[in-house]
């Protein structure tokens, strides 16, 4: 289903829903006429067979129709919710990395599981409650200027005041939902930071500090809420005054007219009716208006998150790409923010086979050459490209497709190991699985897990050791059968045995592959084809390990000192 079926169905039961409760609106507009031809009728000593069947009939369809309403009105507003949830995390699914980052976790959370719904009740109840009602309220205003225009003009003068006070009290509600909701976030992303957290607020015993900062937050919630429900409140009585003061008014009026015979008992009895009857519109009609606005609050919160910026993939069709196309760098300079450059000027050509270490100090700017090859972010200036073509000309299902990529901090997901290392491959035949498997020394880590490859791993991969994710995310990205493999320290918590089981892996991919690694450790470096020194954003040096130790002295200085904290 897409999303246009899926927007046309919920319109068609929101019309649904709609037009039962006109058909419910009509029905009960209808009873008054009935009860005054049956009172007439009396008083005329007639047959009151036909009216009292009448009024039989309403009182059935309308218990009918208040159940169909509801129910429709339901399965609308669940729908509505459904469409939101999954459109906007469409949305955030391809949403533009740099943007992505800047959501907070929690808030993001709550605007996709919270709002969701609350702004459903705008679009579903809200609505159609407003649409019904105020049909109801025009058939009842018209009908009641029908019987008596005096006596309507009297019991609306004393509505308008009731009415005046509730479209001032709907703004203030607005104002407040949006604080409320804004709130909600808030403690949403609290707890968010609690789940994510947890061994890191234990060991630094900031339990009783996190306990109280949620505390706070939640507090904060609760005020705004508690705001939000006393405006919300007055929406009623604000109606209910201004009835009574009607009724009053009509009643003491409306007797004298009758006593001075200007009026019959019958059009007294419609009249007081479909005051009556203006009660429980009014009343749905300035609390519909109210819930809008509560749900307007909602909507723009989810809107804010539907519109975010989407990753730019305008080439459809893929790039003609020769077998010894490497990749090129060429004068990139690039920063996460304008002003502060990570790179600049960088100027590198990488082959389309052998292994390609990039070192440098913490912060140099390496994993960006990464995000920027998988083009995560864009070079502000300079150019990318895979043999001749720029790679911000190719599909980036095409280009992504030529990169198995193992960053810096490997998340896994919650699911089965199977999942997880087949998640880049899913068609990948069992042979290739179990080679990917051995090929990243992941085959002692299967064997010893209770269900083997079916073990289900929680979220971020608990259960696993840091080296061993490493690993599922290695082989991950081998059975991808990448044209390019990049690797940011992908062997930084593995102990040496399994370490040299790695690096021969990656010297034996690299004979057809282009291996690109990040690497802190000499051991990794010593099996590089060649190095790339990249210092303060730029291409320092490009050299075998021996010739980098011979001519350049920062290289020497790096390694030295590599060699003094860990000896490989
Ligand atoms: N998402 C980001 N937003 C803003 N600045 C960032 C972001 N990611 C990295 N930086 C900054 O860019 C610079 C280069 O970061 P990068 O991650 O490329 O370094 P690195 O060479 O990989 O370092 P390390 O060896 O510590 O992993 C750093 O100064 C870092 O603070
Ligand atoms: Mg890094």
């Amino acid at each position: 289903m897409d999303a246009t079926t899926f927007d046309n169905r919920y319109r068609g039961q929101l019309i649904a829903a709609g037009s039962v409760g006109l058909l419910l609106s009509l029905s009960t507009l209808a009873q008054p006429m009935f009860v005054s031809t049956f009172i007439s009728r009396v008083e005329d000593r007639a047959s009151v067979v036909w009216p009292l069947a009448m009024i039989t009939v309403m009182f059935i369809l309308q218990a009918v129709l208040t159940a169909a309403q509801s129910f429709l009105l339901g399965r609308a507003s669940e729908r509505i919710t459904a469409l939101l949830r999954w459109s906007a995390t469409r949305d955030l699914l391809r949403s533009d990395v740099a943007e992505f980052r800047k959501l907070d976790r929690g808030d993001t959370h709550s605007r996709l599981v919270s709002d969701t719904q609350l702004a459903s009740v705008a679009l579903a109840d809200g609505i159609v409650d407003m649409a019904t009602s105020g049909f109801m309220v025009v058939g009842a205003v018209a009908l009641m200027l029908y019987v008596d225009v005096g006596l309507a003009v009297a019991a609306f003068g004393c509505l308008s005041s009731a009415a005046l006070l509730s479209a001032l009290l709907a703004s203030r509600v607005r104002a407040m939902a949006t604080t409320n909701q804004a709130d909600i976030g808030a403690f949403s992303s609290g707890v968010q930071r609690i789940l994510g957290s947890i061994l890191t607020i234990k060991s630094s015993r900031a339990e009783d500090r996190e306990e109280q900062r949620i505390a706070s937050l939640a507090d904060r919630a609760r005020r705004s809420g508690v705001r939000l429900t006393w405006l919300s409140s007055l929406f009623m009585p604000a109606a209910t005054v201004g009835l009574q003061l009607a009724l009053l008014v009509t009643i003491g009026w409306g007797m004298s007219k009758v006593v001075e015979g200007h009026m019959s008992l019958a059009d007294l009895t419609a009249f007081v009716m479909y005051l009556f009857f203006l009660l429980s519109p009014l009343a749905m009609l300035f609390m519909s208006l109210g819930r809008i606005q509560r749900g307007r609050a909602a909507l723009s919160r989810v809107k804010e998150l539907k519109g975010i910026k989407q990753e730019a993939d305008p080439v459809v069709v893929p790039c003609r790409l020769g077998e010894d196309d490497g990749i090129a760098f060429e004068d990139v300079r690039f920063g996460y923010d304008a002003k502060r450059p990570v790179l600049r000027d960088v100027s590198l050509r990488i082959p389309p086979r052998g292994v390609t270490a990039i070192v440098g100090l913490s912060g140099a700017g390496k994993t960006t050459l990464f995000q920027l090859l998988e083009r995560f972010y864009h070079p502000d200036s300079g150019s990318i490209r895979v043999g001749e073509q720029d790679i911000s000309s190719m599909p980036l299902g095409q280009l992504r497709g030529l990169i198995g990529y193992v960053e810096q901090d490997v998340m896994l997901f919650s699911g089965s190991l199977r999942e997880n290392i087949c998640y880049s491959n899913h068609d990948a035949a069992e042979a290739d699985v179990a080679a990917a498997i051995r090929l990243a020394g992941l085959q002692p880590t299967v064997d010893k897990l209770p269900s083997g490859m079916d073990t289900i791993l929680s979220e971020g991969g608990v259960g696993l050791s840091g080296g061993e994710k490493q690993r599922v995310a290695i082989a991950r990205a081998l059975l991808k059968k990448p044209r390019f493999i990049l690797l940011d320290e992908a062997t930084a918590h593995q102990d040496s045995e399994t370490e040299a089981v790695l690096l021969d892996t990656l010297k034996n991919v690299s004979v057809e592959t282009s291996v690109i690694v990040i690497a802190h450790r000499l051991s990794t470096i010593s099996i590089a084809d060649r190095i790339v020194v990249l210092d303060g954003g730029s291409v320092h040096s490009v050299g075998t390990h021996e010739e980098l130790l011979e001519v350049d002295e920062r290289y020497r200085t790096m390694i030295l000192l590599q060699m003094e904290s860990a000896p490989a």
